[in-house]
């Protein structure tokens, strides 16, 4: 595991969040939706660091630019999520869910990064009936741990509404940041 997959798992930790649900009291307010001057859509309180749209507690969000195009980070989320084998698979395109696996655009009305995070790393079961229903442990997969918070962003768009349920279109999108580069290549070391 890559030394940044490995401070995110530690970041899982000190949010408190590793592979438990916070409990509803516990979860933080989630910002809402807003347009700003130029037209651009993203969550209130957020700002623009370098291609990568931050809320003030330093969890990564969406930002819809005034052509309707995502940043770089939300896009290669929709992406990521879609991948072959993916989360899509078990919950649904777009994370509108599925018989088997709830809709993530859901799950992220409330939930908040660190919660994700420790889901996604630790996995989680349940069985009701004859059912079982697993939620794999992803934390070795860098696949997906490296891309981690783009999922998170694309998700957060999904779940108010900032994004539909289509394909991004790729050429209105914002450009690749060196940074989301500089990240890749050290998270795959
Ligand atoms: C093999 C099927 C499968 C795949 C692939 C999968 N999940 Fe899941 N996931 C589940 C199931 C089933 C649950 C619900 C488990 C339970 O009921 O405790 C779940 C739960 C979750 C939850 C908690 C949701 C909530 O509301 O509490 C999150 C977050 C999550 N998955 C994220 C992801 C992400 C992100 C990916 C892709 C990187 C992914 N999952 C891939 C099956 C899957």
């Amino acid at each position: 595991m890559g030394r940044i997959c490995f401070s995110l798992l530690v970041a899982a930790v000190a949010f408190g969040g590793f592979g438990l649900s916070a409990k509803a009291e516990d979860s933080p307010e989630i910002p809402p939706m807003v347009t700003l001057p130029d037209g651009s859509k993203t969550q209130e309180g957020a700002t623009d660091e370098d291609g990568k749209w931050m809320l003030p507690d330093g969890t990564i969000t969406y930002h819809v630019n005034k052509d309707g195009g995502l940043d770089w980070y939300s896009y290669s989320g929709f992406k990521r999520y879609h991948d072959v084998g993916g989360c899509q698979q078990c919950h649904g395109p777009a994370g509108q869910g599925s018989t088997y696996a709830p809709g993530l655009m859901d799950s992220l009305k409330t939930m908040d990064f660190g919660t994700f995070l420790g889901t996604v790393a630790s996995g989680r079961s349940r069985k009701q009936g004859a059912t079982e229903y697993v939620m794999p442990a992803l934390g070795d997969n860098k696949n997906v741990m490296c891309y981690i918070e783009d999922i998170y962003a694309y998700l957060r768009a999904r779940s108010q509404y900032a994004v539909s349920v289509y394909r991004p279109n790729a050429r209105i999108r914002d450009p690749k940041p060196e940074q989301a580069k500089m990240h890749e290549k050290e998270c795959f070391e």
